[in-house]
């Protein structure tokens, strides 16, 4: 690619010290600009944010909370330009009591008898996704375009349509969707992808935390253990009862609703060119908790989309479209018609990708499987089928087309036990994760078999039984555990967002390593960028010309238990950092950070 040409070799940035502050720390010689803020004005007329005062139709305007996934698209109107860019950014998540004053933290039954319809109304309109219209200026500097006719909030209650096989099924069907084919919203959004053709998609994770009602254990008393619905619910952890919702809505109480549920934990499409389009989600690409989708258009055009289950012991998928992409008329059904497929590991470096089809081996009406829709809703219980090799929480996976690699995060497992261990996943309570690099043959995206081999174990490599693989030219600074979040620069060079390497005592925040790859410093990481106290790092994403880094700070001053310091619970009252503003009476504020060089040369 016309990047790659720069010809940069490995990373030579300084290197920064792990540790935890209520402040980020970027490599020196860099810049880390604050782009938007939780509660920033989106929508043309937005308010002000006021964070003691919030109120759902505000927030319905502004920015959401806990950005995750984050990518860019061709600004329509001029889709040359570098420097003018559509932003879409996810909204996984809220957090109660660092949102709302007199909350605290309190356990589910507390918390949810003091949370009002208008609490709700507010977490709903923080979910979703934000597209932002953003321009670059001659600093090199990046900034929000306010009111732009492109700028746009999706939320839990924006109207959707449903495609592809599963559309329309008996079990898509609700009191309030006789067809099938019509929800509200999505949630728990937490990485994505962006198509060849410009659109969006919107990954669906924790959807079972939103549903209450029905109680699983009564269920399995009353003999119901043998009810198809209670066996799919059990095995998507469905109602988690994490949120209040269902107190208020009865779509989100599986009791009143029992369809509802099934309508997430699917892929979104939307696309930010068009601010009036409904987002579609994706049937074909199967229901799981989606981690992201980031896709490749393989050598005989047809679009390949990589995707990881994150739970305990679930499975690595991959999509490949039935039609080759046609970029001079891209075919709108490319995400409906092809086939999903399900990671088997094997001991000798191969892997298979096993087709999840209708009526081939178990997948029948006796297995409890009748039509493929329903192979689909059940996308699990058909993998089990399958005797899919059980992973350690698969997060984000990402291909390259250069080089026909595949990098597969895979943040922890502290569950498995020993005696429990395959090849592909090879420690047991697999506290600090791995990485595994997937190798395409020729590098054909699509194909059946693949080689597989461990990147780099995670954790202190100074600590023998942790069993951590890092090179040994990497620092005390440079390791780290949880991999959840990557992406591959300009140059072909991975960078790796941790989730969890803040852990109990540990005086590390969460933050962006940079990992070589390849030749002799293959397994060498670098410590870029961390977070403030209590955050998560997510993005990442790079421009093109590999001059802007546009990061992702999510939840900051969550806990505080991380930072000894900060022994005790964070609130809106008290929270263990007021990061971004540093302002008494503002909460800690989730928000997009972009750096920059400070010569304004490439990043890394
Ligand atoms: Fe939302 Fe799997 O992290
Ligand atoms: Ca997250
Ligand atoms: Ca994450
Ligand atoms: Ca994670």
């Amino acid at each position: 690619s016309q990047a790659r040409a720069q010809g940069m070799g490995r990373f030579d940035f300084p290197e920064i010290e792990a540790g935890v502050s209520d402040n980020h720390v970027v490599a020196d010689g860099y810049d880390a600009d604050i782009l938007i803020r939780w509660g920033d004005p989106v929508m043309p007329g937005a308010p002000d944010f006021d964070p003691a005062n919030q109120t759902a139709e505000a927030q319905g305007m502004q920015f959401g909370y806990n950005n995750d996934f984050l990518g860019t698209v061709p600004h329509p109107d001029a889709p040359d330009d570098p420097n003018r860019l559509l932003l879409v950014v996810h909204h996984e998540y809220t957090n109660e009591e660092l949102m709302f004053p007199g909350l605290g933290v309190q356990d589910g039954e507390a918390a949810f008898a003091s949370t009002t319809q208008e609490i709700v109304d507010i977490e709903k309109a923080a979910h979703g996704g934000s597209v932002v219209e953003i321009v670059r200026g001659e600093d090199g500097k990046w900034s929000v375009v306010p009111d732009s006719t492109y700028n746009r909030r999706i939320t839990a209650d924006t109207p959707m349509t449903i495609s592809g096989p599963a559309a329309g099924h008996a079990k898509m069907q609700t009191n309030a969707d006789a067809s099938g084919t019509n929800v509200n919203g999505t949630f728990n959004n937490c990485a994505g992808g962006i198509t060849p053709w410009g659109t969006w998609l919107m990954a669906e994770e924790n959807f079972n935390g939103y549903f209450w009602g029905g109680d699983q254990e009564a269920a399995e008393q009353e003999g119901l253990e043998d009810d198809p619905a209670t066996i799919l619910n059990a095995r998507y952890g469905v109602p988690g009862n994490w949120y209040a919702w269902g107190k208020f809505y009865d779509r989100f109480d599986i009791s009143k609703e029992p369809n509802e549920s099934n309508r997430f934990g699917w892929i979104v499409e939307v696309d930010p060119k068009d601010p009036n389009s409904t987002p579609i989600k994706r049937t074909a690409l199967g229901r799981f908790k989606h981690e992201g989708a980031m896709n490749v258009v393989n050598p005989d055009g047809r679009i390949a989309v990589f995707m990881g289950d994150d739970e305990r012991f679930d499975y690595l998928y991959r999509y490949v479209s039935g039609d080759a992409y046609d970029p001079e008329n891209p075919n709108p059904d490319l995400l409906d018609t092809g086939t999903l497929s399900v990671a088997r590991f094997s001991d000798d470096g191969t892997m298979t990708w096993m087709p999840l089809v209708y009526g081939e081996g178990p997948l029948t009406e006796e297995n409890g499987f009748d039509s493929q829709g329903d192979v689909l809703i059940q996308t699990r219980r058909a993998a089990d089928f399958l005797e899919a090799t059980p992973m350690d929480r698969p997060e984000d996976v990402e291909p390259d087309p250069n080089t026909g690699k595949i990098y597969v995060m895979l943040t922890n497992n502290t569950r498995r036990k020993p005696g429990d261990e395959n090849a592909a996943n090879p420690r047991p309570e697999n506290v600090f994760g791995h990485i595994i690099e997937l190798t395409a043959p020729d590098g054909d995206f699509a194909a059946d078999t693949m080689q597989w081999d461990i990147l780099v174990q995670c954790g202190d490599p100074s600590v023998a039984e942790v069993g951590a693989t890092f090179s040994a030219a990497t620092s005390e600074d440079g390791w780290f555990g949880m991999p959840d979040n990557c992406a591959i620069d300009a140059n072909g060079r991975l960078w790796i967002a941790t989730d969890g390497n803040n852990y109990e005592d540990s005086g590390r925040a969460d933050g962006l390593w940079a990992l070589e790859t390849e030749g002799e410093a293959r397994g060498t990481s670098r410590h870029f960028f961390r977070v403030p106290v209590g955050a998560e790092m997510c993005g990442p994403w790079f421009t093109e010309d590999q001059r802007s880094l546009f990061l992702a700070v999510q939840h900051p001053g969550d806990g505080g238990q991380e930072w000894p310091e900060f022994g005790r619970v964070s609130t809106f009252e008290d929270p263990s950092t007021r990061w971004p503003d540093f302002q008494e009476g503002t909460p800690p504020r989730p928000s997009v950070v972009v750096i920059t060089k400070q010569d304004g040369g490439p990043i890394g």
